[in-house]
């Protein structure tokens, strides 16, 4: 049985979905996950794509101890210099070039012959090396390269040291037998090919990416990248929980598996969604929330029989559990900091207070406590660094014949009060223009959308915000038993991280 690496790179190319846009410390957050999750690498960004992705990067390398950290930069002496200044405190640290090979990429984007492409990746790794003995070279658009040159630019990167190989289906163009192949003709063509990690990256244009990263697998990649929940640029990348629980399911038939700890999948994915507002689709494989339904009465009969008739995957294997009541009202800090322990977290004492107080405030207002209504809370409710505007009243007046009113009290974090009122469309709208007057901030409202996090009429609701202003995009997300107190802390969080980017937090504030 091989074991096949796991690279993540839901922080880099998952960031790189459409306006997706995770802070430093939701980064982190998600980074410690996967490193629970048992992922070999962690791609924690782009160092040198700006001062943010920099210190990101950074941070994710100072945190994280038993996962390999990786930034990547293009075959430029800047980028690697960047990518090196953000991951030399990192317990374990690779350096990832990478450098376009196919025609189309070196006529109309490089304007370079192939020569000047093996060269120049071959100077790329040994400037890498300079810095980190794990380099990783990935050869973009290698799908469409021509064979015999890529077979001689891997052999040259491998002899300048390259530790790693990537070959990536930049543009999900491939079908998992001609994906195969690439990987067989690497196998028999390249000398010293065995002595590295052959890697495979998909992205998923045609909603191929996790079929052949498989054909890569058997085709004997020893590395698969991907993201978690398949998010990232367009369609997005091979989903890393598919490829993972077809190998686990199907290791008879791939004879190969990886170390992952499947149990951390679900949260992972949970994760995931809620700090990169992607949410996942009902039916999506593993993780969607139907995946494990049986809804027709046939079926329903067939598992209540035994169990394999119609599932091949169990969910507790992925770490879903039922919705189990778990504490409530009479509960105390320590039974609620030995759950947070329970549900993954790794907070700060000051983290713990804050969730607790959160946590009261909840069993005030619902009967029945939930798992799910938890990781909820503590994840809209931590303390995610110095924010501007803390939302400390919101009241509306509403009439389906009369124009909706609200008026919102913000304390800055110098202590000063922001008191407004507008009239709008609608409740949201209203709360949202007297938020923009009270902030004296113009944004524009690109997505908005709303969850219920567990069922029933006292369910916890999630609200989900994007807002433009000029280049920045920024997310904000908001939970309370309120729908409309979730939408006005949605909205003041994502405000607080443009003022956060435009480097106007004041000093010492908290949210
Ligand atoms: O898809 C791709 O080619 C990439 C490389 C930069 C590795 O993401
Ligand atoms: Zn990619």
């Amino acid at each position: 049985m091989r074991t096949i690496e796991i690279f993540d790179t839901t922080l880099r190319d998952g960031e790189q979905s459409p306006g997706v846009n995770i802070s430093t410390n939701e980064k982190v957050e998600i980074a410690l996950q996967l490193e629970k999750l048992g992922v070999t690498r962690i791609e924690a960004g782009f160092a040198a794509a700006s001062p943010g992705d920099q210190k990101s990067v950074a941070e994710v390398a100072r945190r994280v101890k038993n996962s390999t950290i990786v930034s990547l930069a293009r075959s430029v002496k800047s980028d690697m210099d960047a990518a090196y200044e953000a991951l030399r405190h990192a317990q374990n640290a690779c350096l990832h070039v990478f450098l376009a090979t196919s025609p189309i990429h070196r006529q109309h984007k490089l304007r370079m012959s192939k020569e000047q492409v093996v060269e120049k990746a071959v100077e790329a790794v040994k400037y890498a090396k300079k810095y980190f003995s794990e380099v990783q070279f990935s050869a973009e658009d290698a799908a469409r390269t021509e064979i015999d040159f890529l077979a001689e630019v891997v052999e040259a990167v491998i002899k300048a040291g390259a530790t790693t190989v990537n070959l990536p289906d930049t543009v999900g163009y491939m079908t998992p037998q001609q994906y195969g192949d690439i990987f067989r003709e690497m196998r028999k063509r390249v000398p010293g090919v065995e002595g590295i990690r052959l890697s495979c990256h998909c992205h998923d244009d045609l909603g191929m990416a996790v079929a052949n990263s498989l054909a890569a697998v058997e085709a004997g990649a020893t590395q698969v990248e991907g993201t978690i929940n398949g998010i990232g640029e367009r369609a997005g990348n091979a989903a890393l929980e598919e490829v993972a629980l077809a190998l686990e399911t199907r290791k008879d038939f791939y004879q190969a598996t990886t170390k992952l700890q499947l149990k951390e999948i679900a949260r992972t994915s949970q994760l995931v969604s809620r700090l990169t507002g992607m949410i996942v689709p009902g039916n999506k494989a593993v993780v969607g929330a139907n995946a494990f339904a049986h809804e027709s009465g046939i079926h329903q009969d067939g598992v209540l029989k035994e169990v394999t008739t119609y599932e091949i995957i169990r969910p507790e294997s992925v770490g879903f559990k039922s919705n189990k009541l778990v504490l409530g009202k009479h509960s105390g800090r320590h039974a609620f900091k030995e759950k947070l322990v329970e549900l993954g977290y790794h907070l700060e004492q000051e983290e713990v207070d804050t969730a607790f107080a959160a946590f009261k405030e909840l069993c005030d207002k619902k009967k029945e406590i939930s798992d799910d209504d938890i990781l909820a809370l503590v994840d809209a409710k931590m303390v995610r660094g110095a924010e501007m505007y803390r939302l400390e009243s919101v009241q509306l007046s509403y009439g389906n014949l009369s124009v909706p009113t609200a008026s919102v009290r913000l304390v800055r974090a110098d202590g000063e009060v922001c008191e407004e009122a507008a009239c709008g469309n609608g409740s949201v709208d209203s709360i949202y223009k007297a938020i923009d007057r009270a902030t004296g901030e113009e944004v524009t409202l690109t997505d908005y959308k709303i969850l219920s996090v567990t069922q029933g009429q006292d369910a916890l609701g999630e609200v989900f915000v994007r807002l433009q202003q000029g280049e920045l995009t920024v997310t904000g997300r908001g939970v309370s038993t309120d729908v409309l107190e979730a939408s006005a802390i949605a909205y003041v969080r994502a405000i607080n991280k443009i003022l956060e980017r435009r480097g106007e937090v004041l000093v010492g504030a908290t949210n």
